[in-house]
């Protein structure tokens, strides 16, 4: 972990109530996707954590979605704008579980993580597919996105307003897959596991205090005994899972 100070480039809204922020600074300490990195914004005690959606030489992407007081003040900021960074936070991803074909889900804000992943998976030969599920249409993000990387991308809504009407588990029905890789809100990801029989893995967005390992108080019990979801995770394994 390594603390930076990383500064604004962009902050655009990309759909109702989510945004996507391109930060440059140091940040070498990203090893791998699935990490993510902790936000110190002025005027609040505890960092907020948000996932690396992306990675490139001196910038990195970031979205989310405003649901409370400390995300609305990282949405009002503006291009120049210096954030405290927690770096290199988290194990991330196996991408040497993948296989060949890897199927890689996400419901609303946990698609972000998956969007590094898959143009890594692509970057080494594979033939990813992605599954994103949201409640409506105007919540849909990165789909373009996915969709600009080559990867076979299938969209859930809850309403039927865009893609296939139901959840992300839904969209994934009868998709053969060698692994799987699934970020999203609690409900979907117990719905992943009970419905996709290939071994695979969960990134936890669990609620935080420290971020770094020091307080305890992100811990879930797993197989192998207690652990830290932002130090051991966030990306635990099904196998470890007890559910
Ligand atoms: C590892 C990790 C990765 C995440 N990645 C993303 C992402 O890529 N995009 C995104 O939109 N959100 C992500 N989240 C959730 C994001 O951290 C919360 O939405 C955000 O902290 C809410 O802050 P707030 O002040 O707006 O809300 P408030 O509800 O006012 O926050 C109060 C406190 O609760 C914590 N908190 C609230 N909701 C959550 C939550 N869902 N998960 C964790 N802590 C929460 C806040 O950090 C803060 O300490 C991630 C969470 C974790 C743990
Ligand atoms: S948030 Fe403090 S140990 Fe995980």
């Amino acid at each position: 972990m390594v603390q930076t100070v990383l500064t604004v480039e962009k902050n655009e809204k990309i759909a109702k109530d989510v945004f996507r922020m391109t930060l440059s600074g140091d940040a070498s300490a990203i090893t791998a996707p699935g990490q993510f990195v902790n936000l110190k914004i002025d005027g609040f005690f505890l960092r907020r954590p948000i996932s690396v959606c992306d990675r490139t030489d001196g910038v990195i992407t970031l979205v989310y979605k405003t649901v409370g007081d400390g995300t609305r003040a990282l949405a009002a900021l503006a291009p120049g704008a210096e954030i405290d960074t927690l770096c290199g936070l988290g194990n991330g991803y196996r991408l040497d579980r993948s296989g060949d074909a890897p199927l890689l889900i996400g419901g609303g804000v946990g698609t972000p993580p998956l969007f590094w992943l898959c143009r890594e998976l692509i970057g080494e030969g594979k033939t990813p597919t992605v599954a994103l599920g949201f409640n409506s249409a105007d919540e849909v993000i990165l789909e373009d996105d996915f969709r600009a990387l080559g990867a076979r991308t299938l969209v859930s809504t809850v309403d039927g307003s865009r893609g296939v009407k139901g959840f992300v588990t839904d969209a994934v029905a009868g998709v053969v897959c060698s692994y799987f890789y699934a970020c999203g809100p609690l409900p979907m990801l117990k719905a992943v596991y009970g419905a996709v029989e290939a071994d695979g893995e969960f990134s936890f967005e669990e609620r935080m205090g420290c971020g770094f390992g020091a307080c305890m108080g992100c811990s879930v019990m797993t197989r192998s005994g207690p652990v830290r979801i932002c130090r051991e995770g966030p990306v635990l394994r099904k196998a470890d899972l007890i559910w």
